[in-house]
């Protein structure tokens, strides 16, 4: 852990040449070195070659992956097609997906588009920690709609981690990913038995596997893929992410506490953050919905309302802010909204290219509805 933080560090201070004689090739294949394709031009882009930064997609934008997973209620082959189809067109090129999201259907309509594509024209990033078994009887099950044929147990053990990756690489249909996360490690899943002894496995398990198979080159980045910050903080103190993908916490509506405590941390540890959930799964998109069945809180059907009021005087609406305020700080490497349908695919991408005018957040800034320290200026020009 010390050599890499130390090379990240010399890295950042006196450029890349100096750093190399520090460890061996192998583990210049874990220096964060930027994805070789190129991004479209239209998406906002990561800035290239800051070996310090985490690990990166090209793309500070990414398509998420539950809706196909019939996540609330059950999508179509046909739409999720068109909707993958519409992302890919709108110039995405960042995929996320989980054997978690509707018991691999995720994965396999993922993997069942990116047939027809190149491998390397695509990033792609799937989780860890629940290993799927065969199950006739299993119907929906909780936020997954329609028939499921499989049922899951937990796994974070080295050993949960390969075969996860494994299988996850049979159900795409694709020969690597380039990152994983492990998935749902965190105290707010009241699904997990006992989040402190899980964490602890993962932690003598999942952690130091997924290390080594960066170390290896099958990966490019790992970390974790939760809903609770906690999480992320354990795991950037006990081993080396150098992605992570925190869900839920870094939204227009509540943001202090990863600008506060998570953020700096990833910073300090060359360890970039992918954004889930930028839209409240919903909420910021104007639906009835704030997350996954949790009550909406408190004041924040006036907050959204005024939000959207302050948007349209500044010629601008609620998701399009919702989704550029995720990507914009620096440690920030993707937000990945998830799309329904195709319409909603282009939409938000369209979101990703507008324009805002600098007085709207002033403005939000100025009434307190977010945080003066939050960054809101999204560069588009990388
Ligand atoms: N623990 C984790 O690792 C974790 C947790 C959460 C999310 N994630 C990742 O983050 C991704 C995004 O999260 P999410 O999909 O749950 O939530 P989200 O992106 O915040 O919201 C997605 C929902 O917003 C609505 N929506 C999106 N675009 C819209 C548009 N243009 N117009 C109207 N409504 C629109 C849709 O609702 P309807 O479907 O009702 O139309 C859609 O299902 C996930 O897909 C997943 O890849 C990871």
């Amino acid at each position: 852990m010390t050599d890499r933080r130390q090379f990240l560090r010399i890295a950042a201070l006196g450029g890349l040449a100096g750093a190399t004689t520090m460890l061996a090739p192998r583990a210049l294949a874990d220096s964060n070195v930027q994805h070789e394709m190129r991004a479209p031009e239209s998406l906002p882009g990561n800035p290239a070659g800051d070996a310090a930064a985490g690990y990166r997609p090209p793309q500070k934008y990414g398509a998420g992956g539950t809706q196909i997973g019939n996540m609330f209620f059950e999508t179509s082959d046909d739409t999720a097609e068109a909707m993958l189809q519409a992302q890919w067109d709108a110039g995405v090129r960042y995929f996320d997906t989980s054997p978690w999201y509707g018991l691999g259907l995720s994965e396999r309509r993922l993997g069942h588009f990116l047939d027809g594509q190149k491998r390397s024209d695509y990033m792609l990033s799937s989780k860890v920690g629940r290993l799927l078994t065969p199950d006739a009887s299993m119907d929906s099950h909780g936020i997954w709609a329609g028939d499921l044929n499989f049922n899951y147990r937990y796994d974070y053990t080295a050993a949960g981690v390969r075969r996860s990756v494994e299988d996850s690489l049979q159900r795409l249909g694709v020969p690597s990913l380039d990152m994983v996360f492990i998935h749902d490690l965190a105290p707010s899943n009241k699904d997990l038995d006992d989040y402190g002894a899980q964490l602890k496995t993962a932690i003598e398990g999942a952690m130091p596997e997924l290390t080594k198979m960066r170390e290896e080159g099958l990966i490019k980045g790992w970390g974790m893929g939760v809903n609770d910050i906690e999480p992320s903080l354990a795991a950037l103190d006990n081993a080396e992410p150098n992605v992570i993908l925190q869900a839920t916490r870094y939204t227009l509506m509540n943001h202090e506490d990863a600008l506060e405590r998570l953020f700096p941390k990833c910073e300090a540890q060359g360890c970039s953050v992918v954004i889930g959930a930028p839209l409240g799964a919903g909420f910021l998109a104007g639906k009835d919905r704030w997350l996954y069945g949790d009550d909406t809180p408190q004041g924040y059907p006036e907050k959204r309302a005024r939000i959207s009021e302050i948007a349209r005087q500044h010629g601008t609406d609620l998701r399009t802010a919702a989704l550029q305020f995720t990507a914009a700080p620096k440690i920030v490497s993707a937000t990945i909204p998830g799309a329904r349908d195709a319409k909603q695919a282009r939409e938000n991408a369209a979101s990703m290219r507008a324009t805002i005018d600098p007085a709207f957040w002033q403005a939000l800034k100025d009434e307190g509805l977010i945080a003066e320290a939050a960054p809101t200026a999204l560069d588009t020009s990388a």
